[in-house]
């Protein structure tokens, strides 16, 4: 056992942390860190491979200890907006004081070019790696589909979803498909500096939806092309708040420019097979 690597978790407690640490503890093949700021969280995981630590990446005085013994380290990005450059610094200063060997960062797809509200916190992380001695796979997650279960059910109450993103599709990827490749390429033994493009299988519209979504649930979901001020609108209505539905106005541009629409094997190629569509994803997750 003591000849088997070490990999490290950070943010093991929220969905994809907690998803990449069971995907670890399946494989067999590593032990375990998962480090979180509630280890409470993972008490119902019992695996002798599993070592449970707290961290926060705003405490950082405490982030080299916890993150000592690793071999391989995923840093989850935070969720606290506004100050994830900051709390991503001190987790990758610690990563190399406390001598990881391979960082895996998750990210955002064209993390360095897009108009997505919340991009710049990423392009700032990617750039702090890119600056560091680390060895790294930064993966560019596109939109999860995952978050269409929070956007589409007001439109499907309504019968009508609205976008400003024209002729455009994104290549919706789910959370699933991000934590598998996640976890095999922090399971690989993947050296160097690369950075990759995870997507789902193809680029769908919202007017592809809105037929998926009538042919689903048998009954007419229209579709129509707003503009930026009428989304926004229809998003405050729908009870988004205005900082949240500013991000999606801006997910909605960045579609629309294209910045989205391309897809790669990248999910095949770690997982050996293809990522989930989303025609199949909603049919499993989307109740009305
Ligand atoms: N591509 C997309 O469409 C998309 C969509 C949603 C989110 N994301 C990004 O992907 C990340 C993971 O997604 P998710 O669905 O798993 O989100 P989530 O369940 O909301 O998890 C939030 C994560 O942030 C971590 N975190 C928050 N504050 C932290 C701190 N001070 N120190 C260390 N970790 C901290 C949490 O870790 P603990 O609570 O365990 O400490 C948790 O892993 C998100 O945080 C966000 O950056 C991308």
């Amino acid at each position: 056992m003591n000849q088997l690597p070490t990999l490290l978790v950070t943010g093991a407690s929220g969905h994809l942390g907690r998803r990449v640490v069971e995907l670890l503890l399946q494989k067999k093949t590593a032990k375990v860190v998962a480090v979180t700021r509630h280890p409470e969280k993972l008490k119902d995981i019992r695996d002798p491979l599993l070592t449970v630590k707290h961290g926060n990446f705003d405490v950082p005085d405490a982030l080299v200890e916890a993150f000592r013994g690793a071999d391989r380290l995923l840093l989850v990005s935070t969720d606290a907006l506004g100050r994830r450059a900051q709390q991503h610094r001190e987790a990758i200063d610690a990563a190399n004081v406390a001598g990881v060997q391979h960082l895996v960062y998750l990210s955002l797809a064209s993390a360095d070019r897009t108009v997505v509200a919340l991009s710049e916190e990423h392009d700032q992380t990617e750039k702090l790696i890119h600056a560091s001695p680390l060895s790294y796979t930064i993966l560019r997650n596109h939109f999860y589909a995952d978050n269409l279960l929070m956007t589409l059910p007001p439109g499907l109450a309504r019968g009508k979803i609205y976008s400003t993103t024209g002729t455009m599709g994104a290549a919706f990827v789910t959370r699933e498909d991000c934590a598998r490749v996640a976890a095999a390429v922090l399971a690989s033994r993947e050296r160097g500096k690369k950075t990759f493009e995870v997507t789902g299988p193809k680029a769908v519209t919202y007017p592809e939806i809105a037929r998926f979504l009538t042919q689903y649930f048998k009954r007419p979901i229209d579709f129509d092309e707003v503009g930026m001020v009428e989304l926004k609108q229809t998003l405050n209505r729908d009870g988004f708040p205005s900082g949240l539905a500013d991000i999606l106005v801006s997910c909605d541009l960045a579609i629309g420019r294209g910045e989205f629409n391309a897809t790669t094997s990248v999910v095949k190629d770690w997982t050996g097979t293809m990522p989930m569509n989303v025609a199949e994803f909603l049919a499993r997750n989307l109740k009305l």
